[in-house]
């Protein structure tokens, strides 16, 4: 048997041992994406490819922490009906021993090209990485061609998640790279064939531009054209907190620009965080065959207490946030639930023109742990109003200060955190609740708070409250269980 063959059997041997203990756990999610068993970080090779949305996944299968990396592999029609695939990429050659890390998809000849990199530790630790290509004629098996980059000078070892796409007649890859300053930088490649490809140098950060004190690796980039405007999404590592902004151990965003494909430069502005909650990592984005910009994130931070989540006693980890339209409105990205996610409703609950000038009061059929809110022409004209989810996260904004908070109860020792932004004006909230992940959708997806929350099983109850008299309308749906 090839040592291929082996990992892919210990793979599956492994999910299928610890199927029943995994799935017992009553925090598995009923409608995000998640691993079988073990951990699951960044979405990969994120594709509409012959009609089938493709959804590769970092995977460690055999534990519930990080090493050596499978590529897991889901697709989907519709973003409700899924199909689990086979493993895509195994780490079984000596350019990728260590790991088969991230990277996209792009479509050629017919054929569904991915790039990833290839991760190598030596017996000291020491560090190589490649960036590899696997072809495939089915978008299942993939053949793997081996490096096709191999680390220029400049950059240390961390240098990886190749992104491509096709523009002007050429093709283009943006890696995420730390230079030997240690600085974070996106570097620029071309090609003509996809195989063949040249250094361009760096596209932005490494301590030069409007971004040169970034911190000192950037992750997982992702430059696209969105209404107008180019927008390169990334991860970069090292900065620190300021005011509400930066307050998770990572964080993940974009700059919006120009990028001269003729001269392979971006001139861009300022950084914003894409997401203001908890957990939310290594976004990737698609355009679909509709000509929608679709991201899918990783709904954790890397080295921030992953080990404490509770799943772990279940032999699985982490999960991808629901998948996004994003639109570009006066320059900021906008993040909306596909439309395609309507199709999980049930039991849809309504309630008329609310006036409210209470704490906790609950509405007749508005509960459950699978459940998708919609607060519309909120007025919050004095004090503060609030919803509360399973006495575990609660959702808070105060007309005084401006300020939408969400509040959770931490899953390492209990004391209530939270995460903050600015607000002009409550208008509505469109809320996703998925019994142990939130994703808080406000002012049509202008602020989105991501986050894991773990309240006890059986608390499915839902307040809300106002210190002063708050009105809006509510509707409410209960969402199938698909996974
Ligand atoms: C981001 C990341 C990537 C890397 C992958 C390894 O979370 O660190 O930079 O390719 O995860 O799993």
């Amino acid at each position: 048997m090839s040592k291929d063959q082996q990992l892919r059997l210990e793979a599956n041997q492994h999910a299928a041992k610890q199927k029943s203990i995994v799935e017992q756990d009553p925090y598995r999610l009923h409608y995000h994406v998640m691993p079988p068993v073990g951990l699951l970080n960044d979405p990969n090779g994120f594709i509409q490819w012959r009609g089938t949305y493709h959804l590769f996944y970092q995977w460690m299968p055999f534990k519930t922490g990080h090493g050596s990396k499978f590529w897991g592999h889901y697709s989907t029609q519709d973003f409700v009906h899924w199909k689990q695939e086979e493993i895509a990429l195994a780490p079984s050659q000596w350019y990728e021993k260590n790991g088969c890390y991230s990277g996209s998809a792009i479509e050629h000849e017919g054929k569904l090209y991915i790039f990833y990199t290839g991760n190598v530790k030596d017996d000291d630790g020491n560090r190589e990485s490649y960036q590899c290509l696997a072809v495939s004629d089915d978008g299942i098996h993939f053949e793997k061609k081996g490096p096709v980059i191999e680390r220029p000078e400049g950059y240390t070892a961390h240098f990886r998640d190749p992104k491509v796409w096709e523009q002007d007649g050429q093709y283009f890859m943006v890696i995420g790279a730390q230079t030997k300053e240690l600085k974070g930088a996106v570097v620029l490649f071309r090609s003509r064939n996809l195989v063949d490809w040249t250094h361009a140098g760096i596209l932005t950060g490494g301590g030069n531009g409007r971004i040169k004190e970034y911190g000192y690796m950037f992750e997982c980039p992702d430059l696209f054209h969105l209404e107008g405007k180019d927008i390169l999404v990334f991860s970069p590592q090292g900065l620190e907190p300021e005011g509400m902004k930066y307050q998770n151990v990572y964080q993940a965003g974009y700059v919006t620009g120009t990028f001269d494909s003729k001269t392979g430069t971006f001139k861009h502005g300022g950084f914003y965080e894409l997401d203001q909650g908890f957990d939310f990592y290594a976004p990737q984005t698609t355009k679909d065959q509709q000509g929608r910009r679709i991201l899918f994130a990783w709904m954790s931070v890397p080295d921030q207490n992953e080990q404490d989540n509770p799943t772990i006693k279940h032999h699985w980890l982490h999960n991808m946030t629901i998948p996004r339209e994003l639109k570009c409105i006066g320059g900021k990205v906008y993040q909306v639930p596909v439309r395609e996610l309507a199709d999980l409703r049930v039991n849809e609950a309504v309630e008329h023109r609310i006036e409210l000038k209470q704490k906790n009061q609950q509405f007749e059929g508005v509960h459950g742990k699978a459940v998708e809110l919609l607060a519309e022409d909120i007025i919050v004209s004095k004090g503060w109003f609030d919803i509360t989810v399973g006495e575990a996260a609660r959702m808070v904004y105060s007309s005084e200060q401006k300020i939408f908070t969400l509040e959770r109860q931490s899953y390492v020792d209990g004391v209530v955190e939270k995460r903050q932004c600015r607000l002009n004006d409550l208008k509505n909230l469109h809320i996703f609740v998925d019994t142990s992940s939130i994703e808080v959708f406000i002012n049509d997806g202008e602020y989105v708070f991501s986050s894991r929350f773990y309240p006890s099983p059986n608390n499915e109850s839902i307040q809300f409250g106002a210190s002063e008299k708050s009105c809006f309308t509510l509707k409410k749906w209960d969402l199938t269980k698909i996974f």
